[in-house]
């Protein structure tokens, strides 16, 4: 659990930054943040100790800056392919039956930081995850009433949340198969409390055992068509490819899929790098898509010898499983690994299927921790001050600020990329700084 003193530190600090819309200033000094807006926060691995993430934990990604619905001025429209096109308040929702669930909530993008060659993107470790108690309607139900005509195919879903200058608004679909499923849910509560304004007040989609980028936040209009949808976030972004490709290839959008189901993976919570010799407690969490965690397994000698762990806490469909393995440690340098195998008997890879946006990461991963008597002291590598290129301020700090650079591992053409996605997106980057910001980022942030 490699999360370095100066992530925790920015962590602390953005609690106290402008622009951020959280009521739990406290709460957010415990994340790590990898962009303070538009919010990317992750959980720290502490979190994985625990059965239900609570809020003050649990992740946060979004695309754009968080909206601020009003629930007086909010409706959810339901229309396309449909007998009856509906608009329901919140509390015409709230006259069908309510549903709840615990399940998992994974950013397809979890453990991105780990993939070589890096790719662009949010550079989250393990905690782009948490396990939520949700609660709500079931979409079907909703469709039910609404009649849905034989010819549906997708649900188009859209939230309030607006694009940043020219980026393509954040639309995405599931198939009416999935939308169907009794536990795909359009909720408003989570852990008991109503949905908090990050997590997509006042309703977000639920699509349990899948990537988050389904769990559309904001939720205020739902399209049935009868055609699949052409937009951005489905068939450019979200997708990957379902053979292996040599890792660092380019790979056409066409030639992959969108992202559905999670992968069986666990997390080792602790110890994290020290602990004292003696009785040590190996603890953390394992989960899958739909299908339930039937073994995880613990190494301390770096993956030459397997035991099986106490599987320990609630067991749910789609919920996470707590385990531990009580382990006497001596003195010395060691390197933990877990594995997890679900009922349908997938385990672990040792390395996971690279893919161009670095979607899935599931690997075992390894976690070195030093048994000793005392405690290692510290050692605070902040990054040294830099003096910026001309041009690069105005260009690239208008709509985020540099974290989102900073947090990359990119060579120069995969930069030359970033900057002309930005510039499509409305980045003023003048033509006679382009190279000399190209030169400063592939010098800066480089593999
Ligand atoms: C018009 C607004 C805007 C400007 C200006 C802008 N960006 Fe972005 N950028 C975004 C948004 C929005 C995201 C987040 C997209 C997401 O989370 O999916 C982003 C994400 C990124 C990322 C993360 C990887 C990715 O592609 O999502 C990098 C790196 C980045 N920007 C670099 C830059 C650089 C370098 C500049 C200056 C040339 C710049 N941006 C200027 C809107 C902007």
């Amino acid at each position: 659990m490699t999360i370095s003193r100066r992530e925790l530190f920015l962590g602390a600090a953005a609690s106290l930054a402008p622009g951020t819309s959280r009521a739990d200033g406290g709460g957010l000094s415990r994340m790590v943040v990898r962009s303070p807006r538009p919010e990317d926060l992750e959980m720290p691995p502490e979190g994985f100790s625990e059965w239900v993430t609570p809020i003050d934990r649990f992740f946060v990604r979004c695309h754009t800056y968080t909206p601020n619905v009003k629930l007086s001025d909010w409706s959810l429209k339901i229309d396309g392919r449909l007998e009856h096109p509906l608009t329901l308040r919140i509390e015409d929702l709230k006259k069908f039956p309510r549903v709840e669930l615990v399940g998992v909530l994974e950013c397809a993008g979890n453990g991105r930081r780990y993939y070589e060659p890096h790719v662009a993107g949010t550079q989250w470790a393990d905690g782009a995850v948490g396990n939520g108690r949700w609660a709500g309607v079931r979409l079907r139900d909703v469709l039910r009433k609404a009649g849905l005509r034989g010819s549906a195919k997708v649900l188009l879903f859209d939230g309030a949340d607006v694009p940043l200058g020219k980026m393509p608004d954040f639309q995405r679909t599931i198939p009416v198969a999935k939308a169907l499923d009794p536990d795909t849910l359009l909720a408003y509560e989570m852990n008991g409390q109503p949905l908090p304004v990050e997590h997509g007040f006042p309703l977000r989609v639920i699509a349990p055992g899948w990537a988050g980028d389904s769990w559309v936040k904001w939720l205020q209009h739902v399209e049935v068509l009868d055609h699949e949808f052409e937009g951005f976030w489905m068939k450019t972004a979200y997708r990957h490819p379902t053979r292996p490709v040599a890792p660092g290839t380019s790979v056409d959008a066409s030639e992959m899929v969108p992202v559905t189901d999670l992968a069986v993976k666990s997390v080792i919570a602790l110890p994290s790098g020290w602990a004292r010799p003696g009785p040590v407690r190996i603890q953390g969490t394992a989960w899958s898509n739909r299908t339930p965690i039937r073994k995880v397994e613990v190494s301390t000698d770096g993956g030459r010898s397997w035991q099986a762990v106490k599987l320990a806490g609630p067991q749910t469909q789609y919920g996470w499983r707590l385990w531990q393995y009580d382990w006497r440690a001596a003195e010395g340098r060691y390197t933990l690994m877990s594995r997890a195998t679900n009922a349908d008997g997938e385990t672990q890879p040792a390395m996971a299927a690279w893919n161009p946006s670095g979607y899935l990461w599931n690997a075992v991963r390894p976690v070195v921790v030093t048994i000793s008597a005392q405690a290692p002291s510290a050692n605070d590598g902040a990054a040294p001050d830099m003096a910026y290129p001309e041009g690069y301020r105005t260009a690239c700090f208008g709509c985020h600020d540099d974290h989102m650079m900073r947090q990359q591992r990119l060579n120069r053409s995969q930069w030359e990329r970033e900057i002309d996605k930005m510039t499509g997106w409305g980045a003023p980057v003048r033509p006679e700084n382009r190279d000399a910001i190209i030169d400063y980022l592939s010098g800066q942030f480089k593999p």
